[in-house]
């Protein structure tokens, strides 16, 4: 985001809307920037829009974001929980994936949507979100399901919903990861009230 501007949704909205920092500007019919709660304990992070998120200016509302929302449902994980973005706000044409210069040029954007929603959990989903906030070493096949810990937020990566649509063989382990984040979360929300009471408690 534009350094002198304070960091608020309604700033980093407008930065995003304006942004010609590469050429996905030059296809794109809306921006997407997020969907959910903005004070989630876990992001999802995809890769970029595709057509109907161009379309409707919202992440996952296709048909990897409809198979995203009902593994999410079914382990019962409510809506107050998450936030999703990607790491490029512009679609990438014909769904091609952002090259890593677009990604770098990007990021900003999310890493600021990390300072306003504060996170505990970042769950990558897929490789370029892996390679572009957890590693860019190791393959996301070999590091999907893991837990890795950068300045207090726990990362993790698995599979992009779209690869379970083209290949059926990710379905159990991308629930397995799933089940794994459910676990993380509840973990996590326990720590957040433990907190929120004791700061009630002194209060
Ligand atoms: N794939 C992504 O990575 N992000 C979306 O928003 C939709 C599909």
């Amino acid at each position: 985001m534009a350094n002198a501007l304070e960091l608020t949704w309604e700033n980093l909205e407008s930065a995003v809307r304006d942004c010609r920092r590469c050429v996905l500007c030059r296809e794109r019919t809306n921006t997407v920037v997020g969907r959910g709660s903005r004070t989630a304990p876990l992001m999802f992070v995809g890769e970029g829009p595709g057509r109907q998120e161009d379309e409707q200016g919202l992440p996952f509302v296709g048909a990897a974001g409809q198979l995203l929302d009902v593994a999410l449902a079914s382990l019962s994980f409510g809506e107050e929980d998450y936030y999703i973005a990607n790491v490029v706000k512009c679609r990438p044409p014909g769904n091609r994936t952002p090259q890593p210069a677009e990604a770098q040029a990007c990021l900003g954007f999310l890493r600021a949507q990390f300072s306003l929603i504060r996170p505990s959990i970042i769950v990558c989903l897929g490789a370029v979100a892996h390679t572009n906030l957890v590693s860019a070493e190791e393959s996301i096949t070999r590091a999907r399901g893991k837990w890795i810990e950068k300045k207090g937020i726990w990362f993790m990566s698995t599979f992009h919903p779209a690869a379970l649509l083209r290949d059926e063989s990710k379905k159990l382990p991308f629930w397995q990861d799933l089940k794994a984040v459910k676990q993380k979360l509840e973990e996590v929300k326990a720590a957040r009230k433990a907190q929120a009471d004791q700061k009630q408690g002194q209060l």
